[in-house]
């Protein structure tokens, strides 16, 4: 279609227009990029910028000890809080509370059953949490533990764990432990017994020594040695995974090994290994001969045990921070009674 009749323009141009071929897609081009451009610009002063982050200062200022994140993760709610807060207070009820937390209605309701036997024992062991372990579980401000913290309407909490020991049966020693993925080696290579040589028994915790002719035999007499350092970054990046941090959130990561650079979280993470060492031991395990078969780990048969992802669920803080225990004095200290029917 011929455009001067189109449009109806004069002969000049249309003359002129024959003579000056002039290729418009170029500047067509430019013109919508930068129209584009500005389109995008106007929106990001709208409606604010999708990947924006925020950083958590974790070391002093310079020196890059800052965790980034998302700032539409960190508005992120998580949604069992607004499950807690549906559950409400109860008027106070404690009993009518923890049947809602652990979502089982007839609990306490048959002595004889061993649930009630469980429950009991749960009861103390979330008292001594909140009497004993202040300095984790209140470690930024009131926040405490209920069941609901690590049962989230459920008999049996998520993110529980059972020795898979050995991960290879092909193979035996130190090869039988690893190089295989599973959830406890984080689908890693490394070790798969890190849970259980760390917040069970507690070995060391540690790299091999960083001196070429350090006295002593690595692996023996509190001397790690390769394997120690393979199973710490196993439990490293169980902690990561379990409060969705990296690293530096607990340490500086031009030193690893020197606890006297560290965050405050790291003091925080030791006392919770400690804490979780307990809850394990004095606890979780003693019960664990009460527990019906089909409560057991289907490797070897063990208890189902508590670790950091238990109570943190993949966020910095259970439930964000929220505090749980305020509204539950009986659940605070040891030397509460709670009467059972
Ligand atoms: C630190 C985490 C944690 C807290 C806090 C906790 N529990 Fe548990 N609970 C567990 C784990 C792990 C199991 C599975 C192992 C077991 O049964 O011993 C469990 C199992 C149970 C069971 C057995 C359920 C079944 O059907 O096998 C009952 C009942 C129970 N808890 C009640 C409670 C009550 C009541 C509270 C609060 C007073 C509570 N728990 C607080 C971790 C916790
Ligand atoms: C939530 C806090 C936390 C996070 C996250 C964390 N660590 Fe650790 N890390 C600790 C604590 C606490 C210790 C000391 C444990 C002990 O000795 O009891 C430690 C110990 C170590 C050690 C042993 C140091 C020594 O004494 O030889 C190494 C290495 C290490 N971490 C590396 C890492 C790496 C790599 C990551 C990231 C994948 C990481 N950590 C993430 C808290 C953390
Ligand atoms: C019994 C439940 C429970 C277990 C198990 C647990 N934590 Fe915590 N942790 C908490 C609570 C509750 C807080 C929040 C304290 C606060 O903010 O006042 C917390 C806070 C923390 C913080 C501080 C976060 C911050 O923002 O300052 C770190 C670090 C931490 N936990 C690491 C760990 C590690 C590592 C483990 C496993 C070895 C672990 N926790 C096991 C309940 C638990």
């Amino acid at each position: 279609m011929n455009l001067e009749k189109l449009m109806n323009f004069p002969k000049w141009f249309g003359d002129w227009n024959k003579n000056n071929p002039t290729d418009i897609y170029g500047p067509v081009i430019v013109m919508g990029g930068l129209g584009g451009a500005v389109l995008v610009v106007i929106a990001l002063f709208s409606f604010g910028q999708p990947f924006a982050t925020d950083s958590l200062q974790t070391g002093p200022r310079g020196i890059g000890m800052s965790v980034p994140e998302f700032k539409s993760d960190l508005a992120k709610p998580d949604p069992t809080i607004a499950e807690l807060d549906a559950i409400g207070n109860l008027d106070g009820d404690l009993i009518a509370a923890m049947q809602a937390w652990t979502g089982i209605p007839n609990l306490f309701e048959d002595p004889d059953s061993y649930q009630y036997a469980v429950g009991s024992m749960m009861i103390s062991m979330t008292q001594n949490i909140n009497e004993n372990w202040a300095g984790h579980v209140n470690a930024n401000g009131e926040v405490g533990v209920t069941c609901y913290t690590c049962h989230r309407g459920q008999p049996v909490p998520s993110e529980i764990w059972f020795s898979l020991m050995p991960v290879t049966e092909r193979t035996a020693g130190w090869s039988a432990n690893q190089n295989r993925a599973t959830s406890l080696s984080q689908s890693t290579s490394l070790p798969s017994d890190a849970l259980e040589s760390y917040l069970l028994d507690s070995q060391t915790i540690g790299v091999h020594d960083l001196e070429s002719r350090a006295a002593g035999i690595p692996g023996q007499d509190g001397h790690p040695g390769i394997q120690n350092a393979e199973r710490t970054f196993s439990l490293m990046n169980y902690f990561a995974n379990s409060l969705d941090v990296n690293c530096v959130f607990c340490h500086n990561s031009r030193a690893f090994y020197d606890a006297g650079q560290v965050t405050p979280q790291w003091a925080t993470a030791s006392l919770g290994i400690l804490m979780v060492q307990e809850l394990n031991n004095d606890y979780i395990v003693p019960a664990g001969g009460l527990l019906p078969e089909n409560r057991l780990g289907p490797r070897n048969g063990d208890e189902p045990k508590v670790a950091c992802a238990t109570c943190h669920k993949g966020y910095q803080q259970p439930l964000q921070g929220t505090n749980v225990i305020g509204d539950w004095p009986q659940l605070q200290s040891t030397e509460e009674v709670v009467d059972l029917p």
